[in-house]
């Protein structure tokens, strides 16, 4: 087996999975205000951004060879039902237009949930203590229309309520939008790696926890379930979330479904690594370059992460 492992041209030459910046998606925070661009303190080297900052920001992220970024909207006040997700004037409709207008062939991507929106914090409307299904629908519904009004050119909704991607669709589809396609968080798992996302938005359930409605770690073959749900419903990609602790289940998701499968190196991944990678712990760029290769060999078609612009620069 050394024989083809002997120099770098040989290995390049059978190498089965490649990476690179066109797979990438970079995640953007955008926070109401002007002028604001502020670091999140558990994830060193990512920022919140107002809108100019953003649309300065995607220049160096397009001449770093990125094509898509996926955005958060932090609003500048939350309520009950989340209304700040839907509104049309509301921070990531504004910060769309603004992207677009700026960078016309940069892919935006708008991720669709109300948890950031929300006083509770929780990713729908509360009734009785529980998240509930179907009213939450409409708004999830309500909210990705009013982002390809504002010209998104794909929405990811991530809330995890049955039947949202369905519904979705057909919105879409009614409401002048038919070739706005739907990236999926199919197989989003209730997980402790959210944890510094949640700081950066702010979203931190207020009570509970979200194990009524994201998936269990424990289920690889629900996770498939969910995918081929999503895919039934109308969903051009479908995602699995975290990465590297679901390697498996993105192998799953792509051997059954043969969709375009996307796959999710959260915030907790991230930190991580550029922990011990400040630490001196471990060689950052090896670690960073050998776990993107991972999620691309373990099934995923497109990897979105906070590395996206560093990992593009190493490439
Ligand atoms: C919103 C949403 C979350 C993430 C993406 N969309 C947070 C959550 O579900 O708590 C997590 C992303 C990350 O950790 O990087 N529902």
């Amino acid at each position: 087996m050394r024989r083809l492992r002997r120099t770098k041209a040989l290995r390049e030459l059978v190498r089965e999975t490649d990476l690179s910046p066109r797979h990438l998606v970079q995640p953007m925070f955008v926070i109401a205000g002007e002028g604001v661009r502020e670091e999140v303190p558990s994830m060193p080297g990512i920022d919140r951004f107002s809108i100019s900052e953003l649309v300065a920001e995607a220049t160096e992220l397009q001449a770093a060879g990125i094509g898509a970024t996926i955005l958060f909207g932090i609003p500048a006040s939350k309520d009950e039902a989340g209304s700040g997700a839907y509104d049309p004037e509301g921070v990531v409709q504004m910060a769309v237009r603004a992207l677009k207008e700026a960078h016309p062939e940069l892919v935006v991507i708008t991720d669709v949930c109300l948890c950031e929106y929300t006083s509770h914090g929780h990713c729908g409307v509360v009734r009785d203590g529980q998240v509930d299904n179907d009213l939450t629908v409409e708004l999830l519904a309500k909210t990705a229309i009013s982002h390809a009004d504002a010209g998104t050119d794909v929405v990811a909704p991530s809330d995890m309520m049955d039947g949202r991607v369905g519904a979705i669709r057909s919105q879409l589809d009614d409401e002048g939008h038919p070739d706005v396609p739907i990236i999926a968080y199919s197989a989003k798992y209730a997980s402790a790696f959210y944890g510094p996302f949640r700081e950066a938005a702010e979203s931190t359930p207020e009570f509970g926890d979200r194990r009524g409605y994201q998936m269990d770690p424990a289920n690889a073959l629900e996770g498939v379930r969910e995918a081929k749900l999503d895919l039934a419903e109308g969903a051009d990609v479908v995602m699995v979330k975290p990465a590297t602790p679901y390697l498996d289940v993105i192998r799953r998701v792509k051997a059954e479904t043969a969709a375009p499968v996307a796959a999710y190196h959260v915030s907790g991944e991230y930190s991580m690594l550029k922990a011990a990678a400040l630490n001196g712990w471990i060689d950052e760029r090896s670690a960073v370059l050998e776990t993107l290769t991972a999620i691309r060999r373990a099934g995923a078609d497109l990897v979105f992460t906070y590395y996206a612009k560093e990992a593009a620069a190493w490439l």
